[in-house]
């Protein structure tokens, strides 16, 4: 039976220079979609997969997302005061318990494959699920949680994919496959943002993971890839020879928050979900000459 999967790794380095000058002095995971900043939503997409440790590659500037994941009691007093006891009960359920989150620096920036390797030490000689928080979802149940399913039946690497433009191919890391439903098929190959010309298909990987810790050995070698970086793909193909990788077709859809479009349209779709926002904000739309209809 495959090991539980308990930790995950959420890489918080980048320097988030599309979105300047937002990002100047600010994280660009601490960026709002509706009300809630993007790292919170990988962490809910974790927590309710069953995560239970929570570790965070950080950097210079970031420190405002461990203050984020940390209890603030003059708040927290303010609220009971006040009697704003939903706000107050979000922000305590919001929180992992204490001693369930760690930071590490990735201290230069070599790239996704390097940010990862950076946690090595955090995970240990375990299964681990990557979230890459550029990356939120509409999904219900969450696509990690999905995917937790997948690896339950079958072990090894499980990555999430979803179709793109093909002439997207070039922003992402493709994959090919083989026969096998949506939950659950063999991959055959992965490449680090080909053009569409040389794409083996347009199932791009979405930012979520679930890897065995024998990666961490191939990143600790792994040469420079795609844009001078350390590839965490290119790694993943090595692995590939040796352990089986499964592909998730999962049922929902990625909001690419790492690109400005992308993160408008997660706010317009995730404020259209809301219950408390979803009339008054289609009634602005109206009246902007949009339909805001789903
Ligand atoms: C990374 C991965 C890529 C994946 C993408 C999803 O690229 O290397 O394979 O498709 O995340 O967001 P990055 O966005 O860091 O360039």
């Amino acid at each position: 039976m495959s090991k539980r999967v308990r930790t995950a790794v959420f890489p918080v380095a980048g320097l988030g220079t599309r979105f300047l000058p937002a990002t100047k002095a600010m994280p660009k995971e601490m960026l709002t979609v509706v009300d809630r900043p993007l790292i919170q939503y990988a962490v809910d997409e974790a927590r309710e997969a069953g995560i239970e440790h929570f570790v965070f590659v950080t950097g210079r500037n970031k420190a405002v997302i461990e203050d984020h994941f940390d209890r603030q009691f003059e708040l927290e007093e303010t609220l009971e005061m006040r009697g704003k006891t939903g706000a107050l009960k979000e922000l305590q359920r919001d929180l992992p318990s204490a001693g369930h989150t760690s930071f590490t620096r990735q201290q230069e920036p070599l790239g996704l494959g390097h940010a990862v390797w950076c946690a090595r030490e955090l995970v240990g000689d375990k299964p681990f699920a990557l979230l890459l928080p550029d990356m939120i979802f509409r999904a219900n149940p969450g696509v990690m949680k999905q995917m937790v399913e997948a690896y339950e039946e079958r072990g090894g690497n499980i990555v999430g994919v979803e179709e793109c433009d093909p002439a997207d191919t070039a922003s992402y890391g493709i994959v090919s496959r083989d026969e096998g439903p949506d939950s659950g098929f063999p991959i055959t190959g992965m490449v680090e943002k080909p053009k569409p010309e040389d794409a083996p298909s347009n199932l791009f990987i979405s930012g979520r993971y679930i890897l065995q810790p024998e990666i961490f050995s191939l990143l600790s070698e792994q040469e420079k890839g795609a844009g001078g970086e350390i590839q965490l793909t290119d790694a993943m193909q090595t692995l590939m020879r040796r352990q089986s990788f499964t592909g998730v077709k999962y049922d929902g859809k990625v909001f690419d928050c790492g690109s400005k479009l992308g993160f408008l349209t997660a706010n317009v779709a995730f404020a259209l979900d809301r219950e408390d926002l979803a009339d008054g904000f289609r009634e602005e739309l109206r009246e902007l000459g949009l339909t805001g209809e789903k």
